[in-house]
């Protein structure tokens, strides 16, 4: 299984349409991808038309009585998407109290860890959408995944948000004693306007060699999918937005190669 975090602290800088485009590309192939909230906003829960604040069972219950290890528990937590091949484990708005009732207890941060390694022949791919603040959550989620993907708004603010999260990922990276490849995406960008050019450029310089080359445009397409809790790719195969994504899937792929080729070298 490959695992792939998706996460800035910045808000609305396309986390969760990032994993809502890449699980659809990827089911496009044939794949077998979960997708999994852990955002206590529950945005991805809620694209799929679950509500996080009614459903009965969520990622919560996963940090309690050992429930991570009871497969048959999991599988009654994931619930299926509009797509098959594609399924959701979803967040519950429970999730925001979570940090108050684990805080301090032995490991914590590795229960969705231990939850992917009892799905890992079930899916080919989990991608992770993470909530925007540093706490158990986005521990989680850095502690579970192999790959971080990283979007960021194209717009001068967002570079702030930018140098934080890899400050916070190099912290927790530390802690973790393990390195995390990591790919910036800039997101939301208007080739028309000149806080985007100059954004991107800045990117270009201040991180050459973890900033993907190209860019996610502004599309309305996306707005459009979510409304109708399609993934962008059912609504259109061809939109400039879905044709992007289809782009940073196979670079990302690609490095996955690049990376196997090299642990086999060792
Ligand atoms: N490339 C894009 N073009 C146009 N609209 C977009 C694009 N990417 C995202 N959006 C829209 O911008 C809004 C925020 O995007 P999204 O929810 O993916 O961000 P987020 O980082 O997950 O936000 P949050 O931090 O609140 O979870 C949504 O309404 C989404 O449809
Ligand atoms: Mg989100």
């Amino acid at each position: 299984m490959r695992i792939w975090s998706i996460a800035n602290q910045k808000g609305g800088v396309g986390k969760t349409t990032s994993v809502v485009s890449l699980g659809g590309l990827l089911a496009e192939r044939g794949a077998r991808v979960l997708l999994i909230d852990l955002d206590p906003h529950g945005s991805l829960t809620s694209y799929f038309r679950y509500d996080p604040d009614s459903l009965d069972t969520s990622l919560y219950d996963l940090f309690f009585e050992k429930r991570c290890k009871d497969l048959d528990y999991i599988h009654k937590v994931i619930k299926p998407t509009s797509r098959e091949g594609v399924d959701l484990l979803p967040a519950t708005t429970a999730l925001a109290t979570l940090e108050r009732q684990v805080s301090g207890q032995d490991g914590m941060g590795l229960v969705i860890a231990k939850t992917l390694a009892q799905l890992w022949d079930d899916y080919d791919y989990a991608l992770l959408d993470t909530p925007p603040i540093l706490g158990v959550l986005l521990v989680n989620a850095l502690a579970a995944c192999q790959r971080l993907v990283i979007p960021t708004q194209t717009e001068y603010l967002a570079l702030k948000g930018l140098e934080r999260m890899v400050h916070t990922l190099k912290m927790v990276m530390s802690s973790q004693n393990r390195q995390l490849p990591f790919t910036i995406v800039p997101t939301l960008f208007d080739r028309r306007t000149q806080a985007s050019l100059m954004t991107l450029k800045e990117m270009r310089k201040l991180y050459p060699e973890h900033l993907w080359k190209e860019a996610i445009p502004i599309d309305t397409k996306f707005r459009d999918a979510s409304h109708q809790g399609l993934f962008p790719n059912e609504m259109d195969r061809l939109s400039r937005g879905v044709r992007a994504y289809r782009h940073l899937l196979a670079e990302l792929e690609q490095m996955e190669e690049a990376k196997n080729e090299r642990t086999i070298e060792k």
